[in-house]
């Protein structure tokens, strides 16, 4: 992952260098630095930990350079120490990096044979080594560069910049995003347009392969077989404000309480509010003869996929295969002509995804994606974007984009079975109006969050945690799961409640909550008798349900009480209660909620 910064100013740039970075924290933030170029020769300075270690940093020891490269670690290659932290630098060459070179290690011993000296563990440093031995061999920065590209296996998006070089900074990206900026005699690079949006909203991508050679003047750039290339300048819509929490102690209780918010702000985008059907793009695919779905993502966004399969395979009879991109981008798996890939990501930046999003392609199946964020590398490479308005989301956890990515898989639902004659209009209304009623519904659930705080003493205490579900309130055991362990650190696993007697009831004692996802649905008795089987070995039991339902007459640490609603709706309304109990579990913990230890925000790596 990481982010990376680059600016060719009229002033000293430290400070606008930071303030960028800080807009790529999502990244990672294991460790920041900047170098620069001041009198001819590279100045850094870097700290372990967040941006702001590195701003005390600076305020001791200031950088006066006009030119200068920044950078925001999430570790892959080597702890997250200050000596690991970018830019990395020779006399002559500096570096920041985001991505993994595969061939470092041949490319390390090479050099140091060579008798370049190595002072960090990361892959990042053999690029600086390899382009300052190229440098000497051809006196060429642009020569040098494209000599050591030529060379780097795996995905990298590089920033450079060079001693005695005050006007020069070079770009190269394979892999890995990467954008110019265009300024007044002014040049920036960053991974993303919104690290750039304080300086200029006119941005250009670069494509796979592309190197840039940018001057205050401008930029040349140069394709993947080192021909000049035009590539577009776009107007940026990225807001240039930060997004702050409001009366929030974090991002992620924000996010959490702007749910009933953007979900109605995405339910409108996708549903003709007057005719009460779903009104989306055209696929450009004949969906009534369509014979498969393939959907693949990562974490959270792969739960909403999962909803997604058990809500098309019932609503609209077409099989769906799911598979988490990791797995997926390297199964071979067969995928039919004809068939839609389906691709579910906030950042719309993950790798993985975005590997799989281009196997598919090769495949020759008709490519949607349902992404947060619609410049990014995942929406330009799709054939139809499917956005969730969900705003900008900060905190690490996924919330509101985990339940607007539910919203348009529902719609989407509906579109497919109406398509194919599975879903007759009056089904369609019926549907339609249980979805417009989430964000009431929403509301009513976190009117009043007492509950979950007495919840999260209780919490606290307990070493794992068990979610169960059956059904499509299965992904949302699993998401349970999954939000409570990466913000609080409890061991915590999801299961279908059914798969319970083949294992995990082992670990049922008293010490063991269970939380249990139990809408009153056709499966409801179902999930009830295996919530009576975790009462009979003494388990701890928090039921999240509606009605006055208890579980049969078992003995509740607690219940949960979710409005009546539409079933077909549960799933989105069933989000809310799992991340209140995560949140203030993390809370009560005292644990770093919005950028929990050692994830990242958006995970542009292997
Ligand atoms: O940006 P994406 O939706 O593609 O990200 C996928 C996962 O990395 C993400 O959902 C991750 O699991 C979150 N930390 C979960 O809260």
């Amino acid at each position: 992952m990481c982010g990376i910064v680059g600016i060719l100013g009229s002033h000293p740039v430290s400070q606008d260098l930071v303030d960028a970075l800080r807009r790529l924290e999502y990244r990672g933030y294991d460790s920041a630095g900047i170098a620069t170029v001041e009198n001819g020769h590279l100045e850094r300075r870097r700290a372990e930990g967040k941006l702001r270690n590195l701003e005390q940093r600076l305020l001791e020891d200031p950088l006066q350079g006009m030119t200068g490269i920044g950078h925001t670690r999430w570790a892959t290659h080597g702890k997250p120490t200050e000596s690991n932290a970018h830019p990395h630098m020779s006399d002559t060459v500096s570096v920041v990096h985001n991505g993994i070179i595969e061939n470092f290690r041949t490319l390390r011993e090479d050099l140091a044979g060579k008798g370049h000296v190595f002072d960090s563990d990361t892959d990042t440093e053999a690029v600086v080594h390899l382009i300052t031995e190229e440098l000497n061999n051809c006196d060429d920065p642009v020569q040098a560069v494209r000599e050591a590209i030529a060379k780097l296996e795996g995905a990298f998006a590089v920033g450079i910049v060079f001693a005695g070089h005050d006007d020069l900074m070079i770009a190269a990206r394979k892999g890995s995003p990467l954008a110019i900026g265009h300024g007044n005699e002014a040049m920036y690079l960053g991974s993303d347009a919104i690290a750039l949006a304080p300086f200029t909203d006119e941005i250009t991508y670069l494509e796979e392969g592309d190197m840039a050679v940018l001057r205050r003047a401008g930029a040349e750039i140069f394709d993947k077989d080192g021909l000049p290339v035009k590539r577009p300048a776009i107007r940026s819509q990225v807001s240039s404000f930060l997004v702050d929490k409001g009366n929030h102690r974090h991002f992620m209780a924000k996010e959490i309480h702007e749910q009933p918010e953007v979900i109605s702000q995405t339910l409108s985008h996708y549903i003709d509010m007057a005719e009460g059907r779903v009104d989306y793009p055209d696929l450009g695919i004949d969906l009534s003869d369509l014979t498969r779905v393939t959907i693949s993502a990562c974490g959270t966004a792969y739960y909403a996929g999962l909803v997604g399969k058990y809500w098309i395979e019932r609503f609209a009879r077409v099989p769906v295969e799911i598979d988490v991109a990791s797995e997926l981008r390297y199964r071979e798996a067969p995928l039919p002509a004809g068939g839609l890939a389906l691709f579910v990501s906030q950042s719309g930046e993950t790798a993985d995804t975005l590997a799989v999003l281009r196997y598919c392609r090769a495949q020759g199946q008709r490519i949607a994606s349902i992404v947060n964020v619609r410049t990014s590398t995942i929406a330009r490479e799709s054939d139809v974007v499917l956005p969730t308005l969900a705003g900008p989301e900060i905190g690490v956890a996924s919330t509101k984009a985990f339940t607007c990515q539910l919203a348009a898989l529902a719609g989407l639902t509906l579109l497919i079975g109406r398509a194919r004659g599975t879903i007759s209009p009056e089904l369609e209304q019926e549907l339609v109006q249980g979805l417009l009623e989430v964000p009431r519904h929403m509301a009513e659930i976190m009117a009043d969050e007492t509950q979950y705080e007495h919840l999260a003493h209780d919490l606290s205490k307990a070493r794992d945690v068990l979610y169960l579900g059956r059904g499509i309130n299965y992904p949302l055991a699993l998401e349970g799961a999954l939000k409570l362990k990466e913000i609080s650190y409890i061991h915590a696993e999801g299961y279908a409640a059914g798969e319970l007697k083949h294992g995990p009831i082992a670990l049922i004692d008293e010490n063991v909550p269970v939380i249990v996802v139990a809408p009153e649905d056709e499966l409801h008795d179902k999930t009830v008798s295996n919530v009576q089987e975790v009462a009979a070995r003494g388990g701890k039991i928090i039921l999240i349900s509606n009605g006055a339902d208890d579980a049969a007459g078992c003995e509740l640490m607690a219940h949960i009480q979710v409005p009546d609603a539409h079933p077909f709706s549960h799933p989105i309304l069933y989000a809310v209660p799992i991340q209140l109990i995560a949140y203030h579990t993390a809370v009560f913990m005292g644990t770093d909620v919005d950028q929990p230890r050692n994830l990242a925000k958006s995970v542009t790596v292997e």
